[in-house]
């Protein structure tokens, strides 16, 4: 049993890389040793359990979390009886914030069960100050809370918890620092989302990210590519490139460069990314789509609301003409292009007006589906101090109004590809039917249809027999596998 006194603690830091991330390297490895003895001496594997909240960034920060902790000696377990308990927080809506708060709660009874419980919080909502100050102070059973800069850090925290025994929380405000090549755990072996920037400056008046992710850092395009042949050398076919705003990467080389030359790669079927901004959404990205079969026919284009008065208020730089144009502009361009989105109903000052507009939008671009969210004030944000915050009544209206016509504009849409039959990447056995295979078209769609398992990974062909709303049962068409 090595004896953690304070001055092997002191000489273990001493003696860490001060580079990155061999110095993580260092503290998974003297993790390592501990958890190998805790687990020797419990007479069992020491277990993980990882929820996540949130956008797909926070997905992919969750599968470099579970791969820092696998390296360390963990166990992965479905559910929360574990030993180490780890929340991947989001806190771009304040019901996010909530359901956090309510978890954590609970997580206390199953502390008191096993006491050697290590539970710990990351991710966007710990950017906020008030946040970890309530935490600290009311939920002392947290024993280690980290932000979204410093992510990585995991092992090193881990570490100085396990020999101190105290409770570790460090957050910062900013870092310029991308710390890569640190083990990952990903949950699909067929597809990955790959990160190509994180960050964003757009500050629209109602959002927080800016707050919490920090300014907008491109990653190297020779870092992406190569990690993208990586994974596709590991036998992945499909990846979501990842960004708050995809389309002002600039690594270098532009957004429209890096796509062209990702779907070069040899043996990589599938390209999507994630989120573009109006704004910036060149002609260049346009033709790049049109030109090239591997790049998905989708582009998710949040409009946020129709009313180019409150695009002004969001400081989203476009109307409600410039959003139309590009929308028919993609849908001409790129046949059998999906359009999705994101509106927000209740933003300050909104007018029956106002909603109107958004409805219009959504006619008119017939979204194939649209995330449609409540306003939500988030303290700090220009919005939270805007006069005029509309009654929960009439937002609730509204919402009720906009989600029975998106439903409706996804229903017929989903119609359009009846009985077609078109490429399927198959990406799981159906969780509810075992029978069933599910997978999804180059446009998003979800289609679900009669297969065996070993099509998982696979694109095929399949025949859309029947369009049940938001998605399809299908068969597969004779002899036609592609891969
Ligand atoms: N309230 C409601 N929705 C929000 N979003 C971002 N901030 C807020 C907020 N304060 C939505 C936007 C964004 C999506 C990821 O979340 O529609 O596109
Ligand atoms: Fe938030 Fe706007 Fe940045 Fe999207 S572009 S993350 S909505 S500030």
């Amino acid at each position: 049993m090595i004896e953690y006194t304070l001055e092997t603690i002191n000489k273990i830091i001493e003696n860490a890389p001060s580079m990155e991330p061999s110095r993580q390297y260092y503290f998974i490895s003297e993790c390592k040793k501990i958890i190998s003895e805790i687990s020797a001496e419990k007479k069992r594997p020491l277990t993980f359990n990882i929820s996540t909240f949130g956008c797909q960034m926070n997905a992919k920060d969750s599968e470099k979390l579970a791969g820092i902790l696998e390296e360390i000696g963990y166990q992965e377990a479905e559910s929360e009886d574990a030993d180490f308990v780890l929340y991947n927080t989001c806190t771009v809506r304040e019901n996010a914030n909530t359901r956090v708060y309510g978890r954590i709660g609970v997580l206390k009874t199953k502390k008191k069960k096993n006491p050697d419980m290590i539970i710990a919080l990351c991710g966007c909502m710990m950017q906020e100050k008030l946040v970890v100050e309530k935490i600290s102070k009311s939920y002392r059973h947290v024993n280690i809370i980290f932000g979204t800069h410093n992510i990585y850090k995991l092992s090193e925290l881990l570490f100085l918890y396990l020999v101190k025994g105290k409770n570790q929380i460090e957050i910062l405000d900013n870092t310029d620092l991308i710390v890569e090549n640190l083990p990952a755990k990903r949950k699909f072996g067929f597809k990955s989302g790959v990160n190509i920037m994180y960050g964003c400056n757009n500050f629209c008046t109602y959002c927080i990210v800016p707050y919490v992710r920090g300014r907008e850092r491109s990653r190297n395009p020779e870092d992406i590519i190569s990690e993208v042949k990586e994974l596709v050398s590991g036998g992945v076919v499909e990846v979501m490139l990842l960004g708050q705003n995809v389309n002002s990467y600039n690594g270098g080389i532009s957004f429209p460069e890096l796509l062209d030359e990702i779907t070069k790669i040899e043996g990589l079927k599938r390209v999507r990314f994630m989120t573009s901004h109006p704004k910036d959404l060149s002609d260049d990205l346009i033709n790049v789509i049109k030109n090239n079969e591997k790049i998905c026919r989708h582009i998710h284009l949040p409009l946020q609301s129709g009313s180019t008065r409150l695009l002004k208020l969001m400081n989203r730089h476009y109307t409600k003409e410039g959003y139309l144009e590009l929308a028919e502009k993609i849908r001409r361009e790129i046949p059998g292009v999906s359009i999705t989105t994101d509106i927000i109903v209740g933003f300050p000052g909104e007018t029956e007006e106002d909603f109107e507009e958004t409805l219009d939008v959504v006619r008119r671009v017939q979204f194939e589906s649209a995330f449609t969210f409540i306003y939500s004030k988030r303290t700090g944000t220009k919005a939270a101090s805007m006069p005029d915050q509309v009654p929960k009544e009439i937002v609730d209206e509204r919402f009720n109004r906009l989600l029975n016509l998106v439903t409706d504009i996804s229903c017929e849409q989903t119609m359009v590809y009846e009985g077609k039959t078109l490429p399927v990447l198959v990406e799981e056995v159906n969780e509810k039917d075992g029978s069933l295979l599910s997978g999804r078209l180059s446009n998003n769609s979800l289609v679900h249809f009669p297969g065996p398992e070993c099509l998982v990974g696979k694109i095929v062909n399949v025949k859309l027999e029947e369009a049940k709303g938001f998605y399809y049962y299908g068969t597969i068409a004779d002899d036609v596998s592609i891969s």
